[in-house]
């Protein structure tokens, strides 16, 4: 079976979010498994990562709305997987990745290249992930191509809404502007175009799949993901425990050896540089509402009263980076640091007694999957993935979850975290259970398989008769 995997993002050539990190280990996890051959397809951008080697193999004039665009396509063949690299200038020349003025073409034009590969070499399925790639599922169809298409949303706060005016410079059709495809309250909205044209829609939780058909999640889109809940299901991510090892980290100062305790007491040691009977909590995450970062902020008296450490680091929005540097100022148990730093948040779940995640929504979420696998137990919002993949029992993973997203919820859930410190066999039982959870990509690629596998196993049977 031939999949084409196609997203905007994929590490370690260029991440902004966990889009990036599922584009790099689901493609590897699903040609490992040997079932699918797997060729992923992602924008080559100036500031992005380039691989060691990598070759153009083809030079296309794209044209669309009476403008060309020479696109250059590259190939690259790094951990047993091939990547096709697209550059364009308008995609490429850019010095970020979106909210650009003209991301609508940008985006526009990448779903045009992956569809133009797509019509020279011919793919069983083609998998597109978020707003970035929604328009190829139209393309696919005005070009009648044979391949099924599988649309995952990844968040389905960002839809690639766009002005209506955008229409004709984009060269869709205006008969595609009605309620039930592409129009958006008065606006041209690129994921509807997947919802409605891919052949199954999934999502990376379970729980996500309900949340998102409610008013509440589903960003105005609960009604239109309504209609078509037959084709809607939810694959929860994994994470690349590869990269997230802490028995072959290489950023970490102390790896597990085989003592899970002697790992923590090493690492936490190592990066607060003194001894600590103190719980450490750490936030890891983009500084925007989706987080949560309001509700620890609001929290902040509480928390410097508290018998426990807090570190924080993220970048985003200027007015929560203002306020954690001010508690950071001003509070002595709290630390925050500003921006990203891979190998310190390596470190920092190294060192963690608990991670906490009080997202407001959180589609599937990676981090509380990557704090267990370093021994961390989360403290999270019962929402999404983190609904799916926290529990209270002793089943893979364990942790503190609290059920309505207030500040008072939140301060309930810190002070059981602290009581379930303190019961120090419980405490590190929970801790070793989780440690030795299966969080890979494994299970959720053979899951995708079978969706695959019934998307062109239904083509057969049509084709028979
Ligand atoms: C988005 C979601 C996050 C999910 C990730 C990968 O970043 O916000 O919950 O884990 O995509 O699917």
């Amino acid at each position: 079976m031939k999949l084409l995997f196609c997203a905007s993002e994929a590490y370690p050539y260029v991440k902004s979010g966990g889009l990036a990190d599922v584009a790099h280990a689901l493609p590897i996890a699903l040609q490992k498994s040997g079932k699918v051959s797997v060729t992923r397809i992602i924008p080559l951008y100036r500031f992005a990562k380039k691989p060691a080697t990598m070759v153009s193999f083809l030079h296309e004039e794209i044209v669309f709305a009476g403008a060309r665009f020479k696109v250059i396509y590259y190939r690259t063949y790094e951990e047993g997987i091939e990547t096709i690299f697209v550059e364009s200038h308008i995609l490429s020349d850019v010095d970020r990745l979106y909210g650009l003025d003209n991301d609508a073409l940008r985006f526009t034009l990448f779903s045009r290249a992956i569809v133009g590969y797509a019509r020279k070499e011919r793919f069983d399925i083609i998998h597109l992930n978020d707003w970035h790639t929604a328009l190829a599922a139209l393309f696919v169809k005005e070009f009648a191509l044979p391949s099924k298409i599988v649309f995952t949303i990844h968040n389905l706060a960002f839809q690639g809404v766009f002005d209506a005016s955008w229409i004709s410079v984009l060269g869709i059709s205006p008969h595609y502007f009605h309620m039930d495809l592409l129009e958006f309250y008065g606006k041209i909205n690129f994921m509807k175009a997947a919802i409605a044209f891919s052949d199954a829609l999934t999502t990376v939780s379970p729980t996500y799949v309900k949340e998102i058909q409610t008013p509440e999640y589903g960003c105005g889109l609960d009604g239109f993901l309504r209609k078509y809940a037959y084709k809607l299901q939810g694959i929860r991510n994994g994470i690349d425990t590869e990269t997230f090892n802490p028995s072959a980290d290489e950023t970490l100062s102390c790896r597990y050896r085989g003592d899970l305790a002697g790992f923590k007491t090493c690492s936490k040691a190592a990066l607060l540089r003194v001894k600590t009977d103190l719980p450490l909590f750490i936030f890891i995450g983009r500084l925007t509402e989706q987080k949560g970062i309001d509700l620890i902020l609001k929290l902040s008296k509480e928390i410097a009263r508290l018998p426990m450490l807090l570190a924080m680091i993220g970048e985003g929005e200027e007015r929560f980076v203002k306020a954690c540097e001010a508690i950071d100022a001003k509070a002595a148990n709290i630390s925050f640091y500003r921006g990203y730093d891979e190998a310190l948040a390596h470190r920092m779940y190294a060192a963690a007694d608990f991670l906490l995640m009080p997202s407001r929504f959180e589609p599937c979420g990676l981090n509380q999957m990557i704090a267990m696998r370093y021994g961390a137990v989360p403290v999270v919002h019962k929402t999404g993935g983190l609904a799916d993949t926290v529990h209270r029992e002793a089943v893979c993973g364990q942790g503190i979850l609290f059920e309505t997203f207030t500040p008072e919820a939140l301060l309930a859930a810190l002070q059981e975290a602290l009581q379930y410190y303190h019961d120090r066999e419980r405490f590190q039982k929970t801790e070793y259970f989780n440690f030795h959870c299966d969080f890979s990509f494994a299970k959720p690629a053979e899951e995708y398989f079978m969706l695959y596998e019934e998307l062109t196993g239904e083509e057969k049977i049509n084709k028979i008769r």
